[in-house]
């Protein structure tokens, strides 16, 4: 074992970064993995909003598919594959809630209509028409003019919380390279895989 300590949160602000200039349509997609208590799993794409040495953050709705699934299994992975630059990163943990506070302040940020489509979405429930949805958006837009719109209860992030994070780059003739970082006792330690 490679007991490499360097902190991998660190390595993949390099990688977002590079990412990021890379001219990417947006390097902040990432794939989230949950499941449920019962281990099924299911997968779908988000947008990764902000991540630091506490944890990596999406924002969604509490009420949806996903949100049930961390509510009976707070655990997730999320994987970002970014094509031009032909790197990909695989995180694992446990999840939590952020804070009611942190939610607030970043769903001030988003613009009114993303805000109105929060108050009206019943994320991931059946849906008798979009004509019905038009309304609602319609009704929610009425009621908040000339009002700030301030968030929903069942709108908010979570964190996931690593406890592994894999870094993948691509080799010629697939000798591609892979360190993985795990957390043991507190402490990052790292090693690589065969690929
Ligand atoms: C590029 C892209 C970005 C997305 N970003 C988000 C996001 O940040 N939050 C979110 O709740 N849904 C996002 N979605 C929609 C989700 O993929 C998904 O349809 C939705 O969250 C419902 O998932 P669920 O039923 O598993 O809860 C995004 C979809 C795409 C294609």
């Amino acid at each position: 074992m490679n007991t490499n300590t360097q902190n991998p949160i660190g390595k993949f602000a390099i990688w977002f970064k590079e990412a990021k200039n890379s001219g990417m349509i947006d390097h902040t997609v990432m794939m989230l993995a949950t499941a449920t208590k019962e281990g099924k799993p299911s997968l779908r794409t988000l947008l990764l909003k902000r991540f630091d040495d506490n944890g990596f953050v999406f924002f969604t709705n509490y009420g949806g598919r996903k949100s049930h699934e961390l509510s009976e299994n707070p655990h997730a992975a999320i994987c970002m594959h970014w094509d031009k630059i032909e790197k990909q990163v695989r995180i694992e943990g446990r999840v939590e809630k952020i804070s009611d506070k942190e939610s607030d302040e970043y769903f001030l940020t988003r613009p009114r209509e993303s805000r109105l489509g929060a108050w009206v979405s019943k994320q991931s429930q059946s849906l008798e028409s979009r004509e019905k949805f038009i309304k609602e958006l319609a009704d929610k837009r009425a009621e908040f003019e000339g009002k700030e719109i301030t968030r929903p209860p069942q709108w908010g992030g979570w964190r996931v919380i690593p406890e592994r994070i894999e870094f993948w780059e691509n080799g010629q003739f697939r000798i591609h390279q892979r360190e993985v970082f795990t957390k043991e006792n507190g402490a990052w330690v790292s090693e690589y895989l065969y690929p």
